[in-house]
């Protein structure tokens, strides 16, 4: 579909959306209000042609009635308006019973023939509304029918006829509507201008928005949108977006913080191996110099092994999409492993240790992986507990997690340490720990393994009393009692 191209570029814009609504609810609003009049003035009319002929009706009703011989009475009546020198507009015909004229206005049966007239109600029935008919001649007339009795009873039947001429009223009816659509024609071209004026007002802090927006690069994070006098939807979306630029930017500069420590890790390493590499071979040395030549590069590269491996580990680990496999291992067994892995170094370093464990520490862990945090934190505690010294392991349930506690009596962290030593590369003691191969990414990687588990780490240390990290696993179900 052509809105999932990548390529595909925006459909209308909001502009002209909001103006071609607008512009048709106006015109529409315009077309009905102009229609409603015009169907009322109209109707206005008509109900006037109706009222003039229905008394035109009356009276002729009233003279027969009254006066049914008085002919002259009649004809003054038909010939009115040629009397008073008016435009004739008014006809008028009287028949018998049968259908024969007997009276007309002059020149009426030339344009409306009786048979133009429709039939008459019968008597005591109320005088309908006019017709509309239209002469041979093209005239429109407004015409009515009626019945009339000639005298007091037995009475004579007569059939009128009366006619209005109404040619001149379409005539201004057709000049009104033809005003009306100049006039409709206009306020759709209105209509379209205001409501492009308003739909471009009312974006443009929009526009604004995407200029900034546009400007923003990896550069240029800092960038933020302007808040003040934005209109409360485009606020909160601006709000939206700054905080979305305050992750980004903390982000971009962690990974760029992030890249100038791996260069600065690998310096040393390859460094050392082109000072050794270089210096056996400044002039021909015996095989024993080149044994140790090559055994202090062969350190050298493990370092970097180790230091690739832990970059790797902590690369994958941040991937959204990596999972662990979660399996239910017995925490007490586990401890026990890993203090056999480490029981020499121990026992070198002349440190005591204990393990204590809930016996029914079972818990849903990945087992690879909870050996790797445990290892590193008991890495630690060895380097920096001297002989004499212990370290314990601890693991029990609080609540609805997993807590292990790695202690140690050793050196202690000083407090202005403590919140950065599980940043990476993060050495509290950097100037020692470099030349003893230490990278400081050990407490990273023990984090972003209980950060896999959906776990936290805390540490708590006093400076010459020791040190002691826990690690909290959220249980993926309930331990077994
Ligand atoms: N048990 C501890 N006692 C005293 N200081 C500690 C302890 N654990 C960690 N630290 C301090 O925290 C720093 C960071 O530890 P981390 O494990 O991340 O790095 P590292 O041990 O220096 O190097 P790596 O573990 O990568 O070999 C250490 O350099 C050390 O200064
Ligand atoms: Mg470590």
């Amino acid at each position: 579909m052509r809105r999932d191209h990548p390529s595909a570029g925006p459909t209308w814009s909001l502009a002209a959306r909001l103006t071609a609504c607008y512009a048709a609810t106006s015109f529409l609003l315009v077309l009905l209000s102009s229609g409603f009049l015009y169907r009322v003035l109209v109707n206005n009319l008509d109900r006037e042609d109706d009222e003039f002929l229905a008394d035109k009706v009356r009276i002729l009703q009233a003279l027969l009635w009254e006066k049914p011989d008085d002919a002259q009475a009649l004809r003054q009546e038909v010939e009115w308006e040629r009397r008073a020198s008016l435009p004739e507009r008014y006809k008028l015909r009287v028949l018998d019973d049968g259908g024969t004229t007997i009276l007309e206005s002059p020149g009426m049966s030339d344009l409306l023939g009786p048979n133009l007239f429709p039939e008459p109600p019968a008597f005591g029935h109320a005088l309908g509304p006019g017709v509309d008919v239209r002469a041979p001649g093209g005239r429109s007339f407004r015409v009515l029918t009626a019945r009339a009795a000639v005298g007091p009873p037995p009475a004579v039947a007569r059939v009128l006829h009366v006619a209005l001429d109404r040619t001149a009223e379409e005539e201004l009816l057709t000049r009104y509507r033809a005003r009306l659509w100049i006039v409709l024609t206009l306020a759709i071209a209105l209509c379209a201008a205001a409501g492009h004026q308003i739909a471009r007002r009312g974006l443009r802090p929009v526009a604004a928005m995407s200029e900034t927006a546009s400007r923003i690069r990896s550069t240029s994070l800092r960038e933020r949108f302007e808040l003040p006098g934005l209109p409360a939807e485009l606020f909160l979306l601006a709000g939206a977006f700054n905080e979305m630029l305050d992750r980004l930017e903390t982000s971009f500069q962690r990974l760029t913080q992030f890249s100038a420590d791996i260069a600065h890790e690998l310096r040393t390493p390859v460094n050392n191996l082109r000072g050794e590499a270089e210096v056996a071979l400044d002039k021909t040395r015996t095989p024993d110099e080149y044994r140790d030549v090559l055994g202090s590069c062969l350190e050298e590269c493990e370092r970097l092994a180790r230091l690739i491996d832990s970059l790797l580990f902590l690369a994958r680990a941040e991937d959204p999409q990596t999972q662990i496999e979660r399996r239910p291992l017995d925490v007490t067994r586990e401890l026990e492993t890993v203090r056999a892995m480490y029981e020499a170094t121990a026992v070198e370093a002349g440190v005591q240790w204990t393990v204590v464990a809930d016996c029914a520490a079972h818990a849903e862990l990945d087992r690879a992986l909870f050996h790797r945090a445990v290892g590193n934190l008991v890495a630690n505690a060895l380097a920096h507990t001297g002989p004499g010294g212990s370290i314990r392991l601890a693991a029990s349930f609080d609540g609805a997690a997993l807590r292990v506690e790695v202690s140690d009596t050793g050196s202690g962290v000083p407090p202005e340490h403590l919140r950065k030593v599980w940043d990476r590369f993060y050495r509290a003691d950097a100037a020692r720990s470099g030349e003893s191969g230490r990278t400081g990414l050990g407490l990273a990687i023990v984090k972003s393994i209980v950060t896999l588990h959906g776990g936290s780490v805390e540490m708590t240390s006093e400076v010459g009393r020791g040190t002691s990290v826990s690690l909290r696993f959220p249980l993926s179900r309930a331990p077994d009692d």
